[in-house]
């Protein structure tokens, strides 16, 4: 299963991801996650990126599409959930001309919806583990100890980009750039809108079933 999972900053594409990967054996592939490892190697894409993402701007998408294109291509035939890629409607052409040219598709678009006010309080309130990358929140998902991994005993850092004033620049961009990739994924694919204001569990519950209804359906498909 090929699946895109869209949403505005915040709206909990990684939270999900991890729990979508895990259930239905995906590859998680956040564009987000592989520039912040690039950096932390000090690559030269690391240090291209690195202000675009600071000031909350999108990287360019040549970038983009040569360092995704390549992680997909290392999958070989391998299902994947892709989490922050396509964000431009370019992005999101290239990735159909590279699928198509080996016979295949994206299956399903899951696009989390979340408010704004919703949207700063969540991202202001983050909190990653520095060494296994596991997200948690100050007050929505918080660690067992404060400041520490439940899962691996790391320190909980607040990334660079997750100040306010960069939170309401990225969010701008979504509007601008992003969500302009929900309506070209409209015109040829299936959209599954999902209001992830809710709980952590009750948004998953909602991605399940949509996606058991979509193997369903390529199963029947297959068959
Ligand atoms: P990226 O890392 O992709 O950031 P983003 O899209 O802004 O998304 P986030 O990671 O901030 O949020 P999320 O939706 O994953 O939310 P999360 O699950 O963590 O990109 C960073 C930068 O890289 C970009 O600004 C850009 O510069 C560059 N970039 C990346 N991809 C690019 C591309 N394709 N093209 C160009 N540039 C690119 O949840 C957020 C918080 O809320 C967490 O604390 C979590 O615990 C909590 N939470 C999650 N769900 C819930 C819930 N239901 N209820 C309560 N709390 C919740």
């Amino acid at each position: 299963m090929r699946i895109v999972l869209l949403g505005a900053p915040g709206a909990g594409k990684g939270t999900q991801c991890k729990k979508i990967a895990e259930k239905y054996g995906l590859a998680h592939l956040s564009s987000g996650d592989i520039l912040r490892q690039e950096r932390a190697a000090g690559s030269e894409l690391g240090k291209k990126a690195q202000s675009y993402m600071d000031s909350g701007a999108l990287v360019p998408d040549e970038l983009i599409v040569e360092m995704m294109s390549a992680a997909i291509k290392g999958l070989s035939n391998g299902g994947f959930v892709l989490d922050g890629f396509p964000r431009t409607v370019n992005q999101a052409e290239h990735l159909d001309k590279a699928l198509s040219k080996d016979g295949r598709t994206i299956d399903g678009v899951v696009n989390l919806k979340v408010s704004d006010n919703v949207i700063i309080k969540r991202i202001t309130g983050r909190r990653s583990c520095g060494k296994c990358g596991a997200v948690y929140h100050i007050e929505n998902m918080k660690p067992k100890t404060a400041g520490i991994c439940d899962k691996c005993g790391g320190k909980l850092v607040q990334r660079t980009d997750d100040t306010e004033k960069v939170v309401k620049n990225r969010l701008e961009n979504y509007y601008l750039q992003t969500a302009p990739v929900v309506d070209y994924y409209r015109k040829n694919n299936t959209v599954y809108d999902i209001n992830a204001d809710k709980s952590p569990d009750e948004v998953i519950a909602g991605i399940f079933k949509t996606l058991d209804g979509l193997c369903g359906l390529k199963m029947k498909n297959a068959g």
